[in-house]
């Protein structure tokens, strides 16, 4: 069911869900206040209660109800990325911040989107809780009909056209006197360092407690099997990812991410293209792996490699 802000806005004031667009992908809103809420989230998207949500804010301002001390440079990193599509992982006010949230971590993962839809909303609603708008495991939703193809046509979703960028939030966690980046996200690791004077270490998981519950869980996945090689590979294939400057055989459907000198575009239409995978009911896809693996491409790599990952 499409709404427009001012039904989001009542929706999520009464203690119910709607999925909003933002810079990076759809996400599903309820707000911080209403806890059934929240836990309808869980249940729409199948979502394990061990993977915590982030908290969007409208203003930076609104921390001091939700976090305690900030981590050394947290400020400078909000002042550069803020409104934007970075999350920070700060110490949680545990009594203001429910543990539902949380998933149980003394921390919260907080972050200011840009898109102007969407903040528009957070100055009227307050702080919501907004995991990205797909079913657990499925690729995230880029444009509204993503939202209802996984969740349902009867799921209120605002629909702001096709995101902008495209790919998640870039998520950094302070600990042992550096930030680790420990979800690659639109902002390639090289972003930070005019900011904090080195490159944030990728760091998933350390040891015994993973940093970002989030990676335990398959992800971005198609139906479709994905062959990522630099070279069209020996098996029998019926699609490939590629892009627009290369040459591929005749007889196979061609699914173009972009152009390899632009990984703006490629982000922006990822999941977009392994869903129509699943809409054509490709089974076997050749992705053509020879783009740069650097930069702002190291997340799209990730992106597939996950995503290949699913069987
Ligand atoms: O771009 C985005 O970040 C999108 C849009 C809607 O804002 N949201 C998004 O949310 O990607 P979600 O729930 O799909 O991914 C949030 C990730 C998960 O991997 C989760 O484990 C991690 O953030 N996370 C949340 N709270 C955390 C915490 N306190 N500590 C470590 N990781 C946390
Ligand atoms: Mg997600």
């Amino acid at each position: 069911m499409r709404i427009s802000s001012r039904e989001a806005i009542a929706l999520l004031k009464k203690g119910q869900v709607a999925a909003l667009p933002t810079e990076t992908v759809y996400g599903l809103a309820a707000s911080l206040s209403h806890p059934a809420a929240i836990e309808e989230i869980f249940h729409l998207k199948q979502r394990p209660p061990q993977n915590p949500l982030i908290v969007h804010l409208h203003h930076p301002q609104e921390l001091n109800d939700l976090v305690t001390a900030l981590p050394p440079e947290s400020r400078e990193l909000m002042d550069a990325f803020w409104p934007g599509p970075l999350t920070l992982i700060l110490p949680a006010q545990q009594d203001r911040v429910p543990a539902l949230v949380r998933a149980g971590l003394p921390t919260v993962a907080c972050r200011v989107p840009s898109l102007l839809q969407v903040r528009e909303i957070l100055r009227e609603t307050g702080p919501l809780v907004m995991p990205s708008a797909n079913r657990s495991g499925r690729p995230s939703a880029t444009q509204a009909f993503h939202v209802e193809e996984d969740l349902g046509s009867q799921i209120p979703v605002l629909d702001g056209g096709m995101c902008e960028r495209g790919i998640e939030s870039s998520i950094l966690h302070y600990r042992e006197n550096r930030w680790h980046l420990i979800r690659r996200g639109i902002l390639p690791g090289e972003a930070f360092i005019p900011i904090l004077g080195y490159e944030p270490l990728f760091c998933p998981s350390s040891g015994r407690q993973p940093t970002s519950p989030g990676q335990l869980f398959r992800h971005y996945a198609p139906r479709a099997r994905l062959l990522l090689n630099e070279e069209i590979p020996d098996e029998p294939i019926d699609a490939i990812i590629g892009f627009r400057e290369r040459n591929y055989p005749e007889g196979v459907a061609i699914y173009l991410l972009g152009s390899q000198s632009n990984s703006d575009e490629c982000s922006q239409r990822l999941y977009t293209l392994l869903r129509q995978l699943d809409a054509d009911q490709r089974s076997s896809v050749w992705v053509d792996f020879s783009f740069s693996h650097e930069g702002k491409w190291a997340t799209l790599k990730e992106r597939f490699e996950k995503a290949s990952q699913w069987r």
